[in-house]
Parts: structure tokens; C-alpha cells; sequence
């Protein structure tokens, strides 16, 4: 079978090497593709929410199967084009990627189904927005409700931070029509967990857990960026947690979603804080989390595409999914500057010699190549991964490859997995 992947990051990558492995899979195109992926697939210059495009070149090429891992094309639709084009697609439809498109939907959805999450308050306008402020203590949470290229949740430690970040939202419109209106939420305080899951909206099966780390600097300080490196499983989610979660908030999450007639069948993503008192949903995606997928991806041992397939057919239960049970650990390479300002186009050396190890998997984010050379082409440029029986190999063997890896003005956090 012939299978597209939609997307051109780390996550694809790591998706596009885990398909790859798979024994139904003869050829694999991605679009737009890294200078990574080129090596396992064929890329096409076709853009992520390009969706016209993206279901012209599945019809022509004859695709047995598109994947698509991004949160944009989800949101405007593309799986439901390609549905409607008679074509096979993994993916949520429109309908249910508003989980991670509307925040203000999804803490909607928490509050009618009773699933934890912090106390908030949905506004249409700025004065009002301003007014709720009067009486808050600090910090508090403000968020833009749409997509915002994961730079939409302001944590404001002052009234008047607070008040900067809703005007800069809703009169400044930085992030466009993703905040016309903005969620102002309570602020939590604990260790974060990522817990992906598939679903075909009857069943429900939770990956292996992980975590991200978001801050640029280490120590969590600096300013968010799309992840700095991610590891698997955390080091505090056990199987009592995993039992809380699942009655509490992912089953009750499925079951939310077909009450609402949204029933959502693909990558489900809790983004979870455990906090003194609990578990808390800080925020669902609707797609794999990035770089979350470098760290939990290797792990998989089962064929992914029987795993999509079984989605898409919604019977997942069926199925029998396994994991390796040691660890993965995947630190971020970044452009000097990042996540400000930064120059590209500097070539990269000693990524073959990295992956002389075979516990290691360099997965390409912002790199492209010419001539045979591999040079940075965005912020985050490269995913250097490892697997190993224990989450402290894992890093180790990780930050060895880094190790090994040139290119100017590179910078990474060294404490990837501490905490
Ligand atoms: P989101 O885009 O919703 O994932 O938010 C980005 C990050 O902001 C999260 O991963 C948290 O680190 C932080 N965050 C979001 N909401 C809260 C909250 N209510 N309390 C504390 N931190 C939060
Ligand atoms: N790592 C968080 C995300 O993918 O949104």
C-alpha cells in the first residue's frame, strides 16, 4: 500500500520511521517532508492545509492511506475532504478537532461532563475579559481560544500583565481570529504529563506515558517554545494514576464527545498536571503531540498501520497493542535564537555518526538537503533520540549522539528528563 503523511516535522518523522517498519507499507510520501523523511520517503511540495491539493495528489498516486498528524489541517478539515473524495484517512473529522481547536469548547465540554480541569471563564470582548481580572490573585492563565502556533497561553504574573496579554489577544489580534475570544483560567501548580491515546470513539487505549518540556532554557526558565525535548514514560504517572485518568477523564472524554455527536477517532492528547489535589486536564490536542511522538513512537512495537486501520474501521478493541517497556528519551537541537530570531541554512555534520549507535534515531524537524548535505532550515532543527532499559540509559545515550552532532550556534537543554 502506498501511504501520504501529512506534515513536515519531528512527529512525522518519527511517524513516517514507524510506518516504514510496517509490513503492509511498499512506498511512502510525505508533504511537505524534511530533509530527514527524504531519506525514508518521497517528499511533495504540497503545504499542510493545502487541502485541495493534498486530496488531488492522494487521488492521483492512488493512496491506500493518509495520515494526517498536524493540528491545522485537522481543524480546517482535511479528513473530511478526503472522506467526502471516497478516500482512506486517519484522523479526527472538523467536528471533533475543535477539542483542540476551541479552547473554550473543550473547557466547556470538562465543565458539562465533570472532567478536572481548572476553574475559567469564557469572554467575547476585552472590557469584559479586563473586569473579571478585579479580585483574581495572580498568576492566572489567559489563553486565545483558536490555534495560535502553541503561543496563545499567557501566564500572567500581574493584574497588569494580565491586562497586556488580553489586549494584545483581542484589540492587537496577534494571533488573528484565534482570539476573538479568550479563555481566563485558574492557574495550577504541579508536574505535567502527556498522555496520548488511540480511540475509534468506542474504545479508548492510552499510550505509554511522557513528558515535554516547553521552556527554552533549563530550569524551565525562557520563554515557550513548540518543545524542547520530550521523554517516556514520565517519572511520576503510575498505575493508579493511569486508573484515575481512565475513569475519570479519558473514557468520560470518548463518551463526552459522542454525546455531543462528535465522536472522535484518531490521537487523543491529554495534556495532564497532577497537582496536590489531583489530576487536572490542562488541555486535549486532537493529533500526536510534538515531541512527545519522538519519545513514545520508538516504543511502539506493533504495526502502526493495523493500528490506524483498526481506527478508522472502529474496531480497535480487537486489538492487541504492545510497547517495549524500557524508555526513550529525545533531546531538541535548535537554531541559536530560538524560539526569537534565528538564521538557517548552516550545514550539519556527524548525524550518520550519531546513529552508528542503533539505540539512536536523529529525527529531522527544520533541516533540508542539497547535494547530498543536510543544512538547518527552522528553529527546531533535529529530535536526537534513544531508546534503553531505563529512562537514564536512554538519556545518556541521547545526549552522547548530541554529542556528536555539529552545526553552528546549535543550543539544546542539558537537562532533558531530570525532573
Ligand atoms: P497549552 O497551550 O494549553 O498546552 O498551554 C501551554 C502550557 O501552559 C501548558 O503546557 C502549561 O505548562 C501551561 N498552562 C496552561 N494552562 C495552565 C494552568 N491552568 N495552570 C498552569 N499552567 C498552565
Ligand atoms: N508537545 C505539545 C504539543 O504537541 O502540543
Amino acid at each position: 500500500m502506498k501511504v501520504l503523511i501529512v506534515g513536515g516535522g519531528g512527529r512525522e518523522h518519527a511517524l513516517a520511521v514507524k510506518i516504514a517498519q510496517s509490513q503492509h507499507v511498499d512506498k511512502i510520501y510525505c508533504a511537505p517532508g524534511n530533509g530527514g523523511i527524504a531519506q525514508i520517503a518521497e517528499c511533495v511540495d504540497i503545504k499542510a492545509t493545502d487541502i485541495d491539493g493534498m486530496v488531488a495528489f492522494a487521488k492521483a498516486k492512488g493512496i491506500g492511506l493518509t495520515v494526517v498528524a498536524p493540528d491545522d489541517p485537522l481543524v480546517l478539515g482535511m479528513v473530511d475532504a478526503f472522506r467526502q473524495n471516497g478516500l482512506r484517512v486517519f484522523g479526527p473529522d472538523k467536528n471533533a478537532a475543535i477539542i483542540e481547536g476551541s479552547k473554550a469548547f473543550s473547557k466547556d465540554l470538562m465543565k458539562k461532563y465533570g472532567i478536572p480541569t481548572a476553574e475559567y471563564e469564557v469572554f467575547g470582548n476585552a472590557e469584559s475579559a479586563i473586569a473579571y481580572l478585579d479580585g483574581k490573585t495572580c498568576p492566572i492563565v489567559i489563553k486565545a481560544d483558536g490555534l495560535a502556533l502553541g503561543k496563545g497561553v499567557i501566564i500572567a504574573q500581574s493584574y497588569d500583565e494580565a491586562v497586556a496579554a488580553i489586549n494584545s489577544i483581542m484589540e492587537d489580534k496577534v494571533f488573528g481570529s484565534a482570539g476573538s475570544r479568550v479563555v481566563i483560567e485558574q492557574f495550577l501548580t504541579g508536574q505535567e504529563v502527556s498522555v496520548l491515546a488511540f480511540t475509534d470513539g468506542k474504545t479508548l487505549v492510552p499510550m505509554v506515558s511522557a513528558q515535554d518540556h516547553k521552556k527554552v532554557y533549563n530550569g524551565d526558565q525562557g520563554p515557550n517554545t513548540g518543545g524542547m525535548g520530550a521523554f517516556s514514560p514520565s517519572r511520576i504517572y503510575d498505575e493508579k494514576m493511569e486508573k484515575y485518568c481512565m475513569e475519570k477523564i479519558f473514557l468520560p472524554t470518548m463518551h463526552a464527545m459522542n454525546s455531543e455527536g462528535r465522536s472522535f477517532k484518531g490521537i487523543l492528547y491529554f495534556g495532564l498536571i497532577v497537582t496536590e489535589d489531583g489530576i487536572y486536564v490542562i488541555e486535549y490536542n486532537c493529533r500526536f503531540g510534538d515531541p512527545e511522538a519522538q519519545a513514545v513512537l520508538p516504543r511502539l512495537k506493533s504495526d502502526i498501520i493495523e493500528i490506524f486501520e483498526a481506527v478508522i474501521d472502529e474496531r480497535l478493541g480487537g486489538l492487541d497493542i504492545v510497547w517495549d517497556d524500557g524508555a526513550a528519551a529525545c533531546v531538541v537541537m535548535a537554531s541559536g535564537g530560538y524560539p526569537g530570531k534565528y538564521d538557517t541554512g548552516f550545514a550539519i555534520s556527524g548525524i550518520n555518526d550519531a546513529e552508528q549507535d542503533d539505540k539512536v534515531t536523529v529525527f529531522h524537524a527544520g533541516t533540508a538537503a542539497k547535494d547530498g548535505n543536510i543544512f538547518t532550515s527552522g528553529g527546531r532543527v533535529l529530535g536526537v533520540t534513544a531508546t534503553g532499559t531505563s529512562l537514564d540509559e536512554a538519556l545518556k545515550t541521547a545526549y552522547n549522539a548530541v554529542q556528536k552532532i555539529k552545526f553552528e550556534k546549535a543550543h539544546y537543554r542539558t537537562d532533558i528528563g531530570v525532573k
